[in-house]
């Protein structure tokens, strides 16, 4: 989603519209402006593309000083006009990044006291809750800080009222959110990211937290605290696309942290977990789990299987999409069946899905687009909420993809009674700490740089691991494959003397994942004996081992799935590096779609 705002003497509408059409890059499914002029709010919005948009504002010639704009990616209701931002009261227009879990006790207390809702989302209680103070207090201000200390979750908003009507008030908690002095006198902007404001405005404040305040053409930018710092806008608009970093894939691999907690937004409650988007009757009569994706996807399903027999007791198998399809499965409708899809439209994951439902099962789609295909034939779906994906190699999505299904299998193992409510607990303070292991550790991405240059030759890399490190393993290698175009194996660690220790020699390079939580002696054994054939040895862990030539040294935790996520943020980061030295395209790279539709 992204936002945009304005106050200023040039033509307002024209500055939104492009505003959002530097916003175009990170995905959308609606969008909308509204313009205020004294008394008067004008207010436009349209599905799908930002042209749908301007058409219907073109024949509008009004001058407005005031304006706020959003493009939407559906996360609570629908993509549809109704749900578009900005969200209106009775006097009021809101535009709102994030997602606000308090919004249907916020709504029920609302509706209560005669305020008529018109959407679904969850943003327009924020608008309501507005106005609900207002009538109360007369005072905009108070009735905006009234407001933001009712909400719970993320939002960063922009509020515009005829109440105040030369005034536009902002908050940020969650999503990112930047208040800019314009270039032309009085005049202020907001964006949600730097692009927007390239070329009309040079300083900056990148709110933290918790940071909010009111401007206006007179007053200019007046914060609520003096928690902030001005900062000087870069000017290339591609590097400010991509947050400054090289790629959207590195951009990709460094949101992790901030889109798995949105994905786990509202779904951990006091002692469990929980979707908005299913209910308990889902398990009831099912004793077995089958899931089945393609690529990334895959592996995500592949983590998952362990989780679901481990956590939850119930029996789970997975398989490839295109496989599954062609072996004339049998399938009982004592199964669920599980897809796992970033883009929702793989053509082969769509088919199975389609076969299961033919057959009679229930379905659940995890999926990172709603409104995709397969989104619109599943009987259940859950959303990963990591924002679009843009670097064909996929790294947040399978992030997300790995959280919800943990928090599946703690769901169905609440519902089914199977798990202790100490390990459940302990499950639970381990899920809250995924953000934290997914911050990039600037060492470890340092030491990858380094490491690059060491890994660029030989006749192959073997990434191995145990239990659910064998699917990280297979995740680490098929990130190298992807991008660097070099020969790179997953494997379980026990399974290397079967075969491919016969390959171990100085120019092999195994990549061991060495948890400190899991089974950490017998992965050491392994590691030992293609140590003892000259394997070159990078080992990952965050115990030290000193038959590693290389080593990548993670963070000490309670809990392996940390260590899970640690790690796999070290090999993204290690294939990018070594892609980069390459001098590959990192974010396109040869042969490969980010979506395949064919099978
Ligand atoms: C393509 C992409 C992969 C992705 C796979 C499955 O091959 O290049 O990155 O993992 O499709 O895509 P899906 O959208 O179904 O997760």
């Amino acid at each position: 989603c992204g936002i945009v705002g304005y106050i200023g003497k040039q033509n307002t509408k024209e500055i939104l519209l492009d505003g959002l059409k530097e916003l175009e890059y990170r995905g959308y499914d609606s969008a909308g402006i509204a313009l205020l002029n004294q008394e008067k709010i004008d207010v436009y919005k349209a599905l799908g593309k930002l042209n749908n948009l301007r058409e219907k504002v073109d024949s509008n010639t009004n001058a407005y000083e005031i304006g706020i704009g959003h493009t939407r990616w559906a996360t609570h209701g629908k993509p549809t006009e109704l749900n578009a931002h900005p969200h209106l009261g009775e006097y009021s227009y809101v535009v709102h990044n994030g997602i606000i879990e308090n919004y249907k006790e916020l709504k029920e207390e609302l509706i209560a006291k005669g305020h008529k809702f018109v959407s679904q989302t969850d943003t327009e209680v924020i608008v309501h809750l507005f106005e609900n103070y207002q009538n109360e207090l007369n005072d905009t201000t108070k009735a905006f800080h009234n407001t933001i200390e009712r909400l719970e979750g993320a939002f960063s908003i922009l509020l515009i009222s005829k109440a105040a009507p030369k005034k536009v008030y902002f908050f940020k908690h969650g999503s990112p959110l930047i208040v800019a002095k314009g270039n032309e006198e009085n005049e202020v902007l907001f964006a949600s990211s730097d692009a927007p404001l390239i070329g009309l405005a040079n300083d900056v404040v990148y709110l933290e937290d918790g940071i909010g305040g009111v401007a206006s053409a007179e007053n200019g930018i007046e914060f609520f605290c003096d928690d902030y710092s001005w900062s000087t806008l870069p000017s290339s608009k591609q590097y400010a696309q991509k947050d400054g970093f090289r790629f959207f894939m590195e951009k990709e691999i460094y949101e992790q942290s901030d889109v798995v907690s949105d994905c786990m937004l509202g779904r951990i409650k006091d002692n469990e977990t929980f979707f908005d988007e299913i209910d308990a009757s889902i398990i009831e009569g099912i004793k077995e789990i089958k899931i089945c994706a393609c690529g990334t996807s895959y592996h995500a399903g592949l983590t998952a299987a362990y989780l679901f027999e481990r956590l939850s007791k119930v029996k789970c198998n997975v398989e490839i999409a295109s496989e599954f399809r062609y072996k004339e499965p049998l399938l009982t409708d004592d199964t669920l069946f599980i897809v796992i899809s970033q883009s929702g439209e793989t053509a082969d994951t769509l088919e199975a899905l389609k076969m299961a439902k033919n057959a009679g099962l229930k379905s659940l789609v995890v999926c990172n687009v709603d409104n995709s295909s397969m989104t619109r034939v599943t009987d259940y779906k859950i959303l990963t909420r990591a924002g679009i994906e843009k670097g064909v190699a996929s790294t947040k999505a399978f992030s997300t993809q790995t959280v919800v299904l943990w928090m599946l299998a703690l769901y169905f193992a609440k519902e089914k009674n199977v798990i202790d409510n100490e390990v459940l607990q302990n499950e639970l303070h381990a899920l809250r700490e995924v953000p934290k292991s997914l911050i990039v550790n600037d060492k470890i991405h340092e030491k990858t740089k380094r490491l690059s240059k060491r890994y660029l030759h030989g006749h192959g890399f073997f990434f191995i691991g145990r239990d659910v490190f064998f699917p990280l393993a297979l995740e680490g290698a098929l990130k190298l494959k992807e991008i660097s175009y070099l020969h790179a194996e997953g494997y379980p660690a026990g399974e290397m003397k079967h075969g491919p220790i016969a390959l171990a020699d100085p120019e092999l390079f195994t990549i061991a994942l060495m948890p400190q939580n899991l089974l950490y002696d017998k992965i050491k054994s392994n590691v030992e004996e293609l140590s003892a054939r000259d394997s070159t040895i990078c080992a990952v862990s965050p115990l030290d081992f000193e038959l590693a030539d290389d080593f990548i040294k993670t963070e000490k935790t309670d809990h392996y799935m940390l260590e899970f996520f640690e790690m796999l943020v070290a090999l993204q980061l290690l294939s990018m590096e070594i892609s980069i030295r390459l001098g590959n395209d990192v974010d396109m790279p040869r042969n490969l779609a980010k979506s395949v539709t064919v099978e």
